[in-house]
């Protein structure tokens, strides 16, 4: 195999035989194809497509990169949520939790960040010592006890996925169809739940800009899903503004926690949101009708079930909740974004609030970087808010120098006022 001509063969828009996809895959999980190479076949995926037959290649190539995980010794149906990736999106800290409160064993692989999406595993770590890296066995065992367990994905789990994930977050490859299904379904697919529901999101926030392009991605994961044999369903979600108010790691668990709590504040896009995910889990995995499964997981939640659910499996991690609970926010307060006039809020530009959140440094801008767990927006006003002049838009955190007169510029510009 040579990586060069299979990148020209892509660059040129011809089709990759199935077997020279494995081998070019196997070899860069070796070392063997170096990063730059895969860059620039990454690139051109994007810029050329792929056919049906291309991507579930790689998709199996990128699963059976590592070790594949079996459920068959688990008493309770599998199940597990993904989404594709938004701004402010927590819904992961109340859906897992919530679907194992209503009787499912739900083991997730979650990512770091990508792009200008916040990762699930690095918003964890903002629960001091939370570990987000556990390996296949231990992950077997905290679902084993707990019922959930939320780690990036294992050492052992798709490596190839890992590797590409950290080069498209930096390489400008992150939003294509073919390589975001070959990475959602290959660890995914590795993991080994029963049924698989992805919420995929659209619009300014999301890398699929358009209905049409998410429900291109729903369609493509859900077939890859079920011709591997689970049970799988997509739900298409807007993803102009983001979801919730909180933007950040630490912001964002602790927003999830408050729902998780019962808080009457609690945005409700986030709860319904949750509810139908962690729903549609339960009807698929354990054949629930899905108004009975809406009921159930409203009750669940209620009831503060899933919250004692993600307060098992944070103390099953190495988390300790007390501590994150008593964490500073005021000290990490760095500025107030102020409405320049009043009226309407007519939109919230998710894409916006991603890049204040990213200069505040809760984002990486390279392999490597590290990020601050408190940094981030949250957002006072949202769509359909009144506001006048000099009222607080939203609050920005993290480092008093990160945030200059552009991130706050950066934030201000994303609220669009009609007066
Ligand atoms: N989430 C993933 O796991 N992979 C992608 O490529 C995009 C979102």
């Amino acid at each position: 195999m040579i990586a060069k001509l299979t990148i020209e063969r892509k660059r040129d828009g011809r089709e990759i035989p199935a077997a020279e996809l494995r081998e070019f895959v196997a070899a860069y999980t070796r070392g063997e194809v170096p990063d730059y190479q895969m860059s620039a076949f990454a690139m051109a995926v994007l810029l050329k497509g792929m056919t049906d037959a291309e991507t579930a290649a790689l998709t199996d190539a990128m699963e059976h990169s590592g070790e594949t995980v079996d459920w068959s010794d688990c008493p309770l149906p599998t199940a597990d949520k993904h989404s594709t990736g938004g701004v402010g999106d927590k819904l992961s800290f109340i859906v897992q939790p919530l679907a194992a409160a209503c009787g499912l064993a739900v083991p997730s692989l979650t990512g770091r960040g990508l792009g200008h999406t916040g990762g699930t595993a690095d918003k964890l770590e903002s629960i001091p010592g939370y570990n987000a890296s556990l390996s296949l066995a231990e992950f077997k065992k905290v679902v084993g006890e707990v019922g959930v367990s939320m780690t990036v994905q294992t050492a052992e789990i798709a490596p190839a996925d890992k590797k590409l994930y950290a080069l498209r977050d930096v390489t400008g490859t992150v939003p294509s169809i073919p390589l975001i299904t070959a990475s959602i379904l290959s660890k995914k697919l590795a993991e080994g739940a029963g049924t698989l529901v992805f919420d995929v999101k659209c619009g300014r926030g999301a890398f699929m800009k358009t209905r049409p392009e998410a429900e291109d991605l729903a369609a493509h994961l859900v077939a890859g899903a079920k011709a591997a044999g689970r049970k799988a369903a997509a739900i298409v979600n807007s993803m102009d503004e983001p979801t919730g108010r909180a933007v950040g790691n630490a912001l964002e668990v602790k927003e999830a926690l408050d729902v998780l709590a019962g808080d009457p504040d609690s945005p409700n896009d986030v709860v319904e949101l949750s509810v139908a995910l962690a729903a549609k889990m339960v009807e698929l995995a354990a054949g629930v009708p899905s108004e009975e499964a809406l009921a159930m997981c409203s009750a669940r939640l209620a009831d503060g079930s899933a919250l004692r659910r993600f307060e098992a499996m944070v103390a099953a991690q190495g988390g300790d909740l007390a501590a994150f609970r008593a964490l500073d926010f005021e000290a990490a307060f760095a500025a107030d974004v102020r409405a320049e006039k009043s009226g309407r809020i007519a939109s919230v530009d998710a894409l916006g609030i991603a890049e204040a959140a990213l200069r505040l440094g809760a984002g990486r801008g390279a392999v490597g970087d590290e990020i601050d767990p408190m940094a981030g927006v949250v957002l006072v006003k949202r769509s359909g808010d009144e506001v006048r002049k000099g009222d607080v838009l939203c609050r920005l955190y993290g480092s008093r120098d990160k945030c200059g007169e552009e991130t706050v510029m950066c934030a201000l510009r994303s609220y669009e006022v009609e007066s």
